[in-house]
């Protein structure tokens, strides 16, 4: 049927004219203030991708345009690369998912933009811990927006594996030796893992919190303290760390991260030392927590918590339509509704204080109240291979040290102590 013409739509409705008028020009104020955003980000799994899918469904329902920026690579070292070349040639994107401290030598460099309105508006003081606020501040201005938090240190097991080897999930690292001996005899692998060198990194980094405990982590790792470094702890750990590769199996190298967890998830593995993101994955391979699979704190970490802050810095841009459209992507994003749906796919949990945890399972509801415990006793301690702890310069020197040494037939602890103490000073 054809529509009928406004005029006769008048004639019939004397009122519709200022209803149409009032249609109009509610249209044209969106028009005005629909603009572009473009976020740089990797969440290109599974289920960082549903995650992704929230981000862009919220800011299209506020009738923006999403141009999807995404640049595969688990830990984001691609993404960087990319984002400084983009950034470089004068062509940022209106956000970019930049953590740690990376954030203040991206603001350094005078390419982000302040989103104080924002903030103060939303009032992010008051729902933000303050050293997660204080993150996203450069020279007292925020210039960044939290997603979530995420743990790194978990361990994440299958049951029916593990039931099946006669096998018990690991609280420390001895049990985790045991179990793992007794998952090899079963005929499965007993550690998924992925050899790139961000995962080696988040394996370590699991072992040096878990068997040389959080004040060894703090000085070693995030004050890079030469004496920490050189320790017997840090010789300990070194050696704890290689021992846990001949539980690995020969296709590691280079595996994707979450190539690891379909591992577990399909029984081939027993299990994976990831962050939350991992749990992400399961539940995308409609995988439910407690039956299916297990959270338990990495070996020897039950009252430690490494923490990894996802967060979109917001870059200068030109257009007064995406500048709009950034601003609410910044308000958006700390809201409550998005910070529900955004974490339930990604795995991590809100950063936004306040948020209810009805609709979470019991790994996050744990992550919740360990985070919570652990900032209370001071054993809240940032990742160093998810950009929380040190320089990226720093961070990408450590991370190719263990890389090598893990790798490597020949390298000692030893050498490999003597070559930390050199990255070290990449500050
Ligand atoms: C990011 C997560 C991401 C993970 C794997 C981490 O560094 O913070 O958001 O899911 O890498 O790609």
């Amino acid at each position: 049927m054809n529509s009928p013409s406004p005029k006769a739509a008048r004639r019939r409705h004397p009122q519709a004219r200022p209803l149409l008028l009032a249609a109009a020009l509610g249209l044209a104020a969106l028009g005005a203030r629909a603009g572009e955003v473009e976020v740089l980000h990797w969440w290109t799994s599974g289920g960082e991708a549903r995650a992704a899918q929230a981000l862009k469904a919220t800011l299209q329902a506020k009738g923006h345009t999403w141009k999807d920026f995404a640049v595969a690579g688990g830990g984001g070292d691609s993404a960087m690369t990319v984002l400084k070349s983009r950034v470089v040639s004068g062509n940022a994107p209106s956000a970019a998912q930049i953590k740690g401290p990376a954030l203040q030598e991206w603001a350094r460099e005078g390419v982000l933009s302040p989103i104080d309105d924002v903030a103060r508006a939303e009032r992010w003081d008051e729902l933000l811990p303050k050293v997660v606020a204080d993150q996203m501040k450069y020279r007292g201005s925020y210039i960044a927006v939290p997603v979530n938090v995420h743990r790194v240190n978990w361990l994440w097991a299958n049951p029916e594996v593990f039931k099946k080897a006669g096998a018990k999930p690991p609280t420390n690292w001895d049990e985790f030796f045991a179990a793992a001996d007794a998952l090899k005899k079963a005929g499965v692998i007993p550690l998924a893992h992925g050899g790139q060198n961000w995962q080696d990194l988040t394996l370590f980094e699991a072992v040096a919190l878990g068997q040389g405990g959080p004040e060894f982590y703090a000085k070693a790792l995030v004050q890079l303290d030469p004496a920490a470094i050189a320790s017997p702890t840090m010789e300990k750990v070194l050696a704890t760390f290689k021992r846990i590769k001949p539980y690995t199996d020969k296709n590691a190298p280079g595996r994707d991260w979450n190539l690891a967890t379909g591992l577990v998830i399909k029984g081939e593995a027993g299990m994976q030392i990831m962050g939350d993101w991992a749990k992400g994955e399961f539940l995308a391979a409609g995988k439910k927590p407690g039956r299916d699979f297990v959270c338990l704190a990495a070996p020897g970490a039950v009252k430690t918590f490494s923490y990894n802050i996802d967060s979109l810095a917001m870059f200068a841009l030109k257009k007064d339509a995406n500048v709009k459209a950034q601003k609410d992507l910044a308000a958006a994003v700390m809201g409550a509704e998005f910070q529900e749906s955004f974490n339930l796919a990604k795995g991590s949990i809100p950063v936004r204080q306040g948020v209810k945890l009805d609709r979470f399972d019991d790994c996050a509801k744990a992550s919740a109240a360990d985070f919570a415990a652990t900032a209370k006793a001071g054993t809240l301690l940032p990742s160093i291979a998810h950009g929380m702890a040190v320089s990226a310069a720093a961070e990408g020197a450590i991370k190719d040290v263990i890389s090598n040494y893990w790798n490597s037939e020949r390298m000692t602890p030893a050498d490999a102590i003597k070559r930390l103490l050199a990255a070290a000073k990449m500050r």
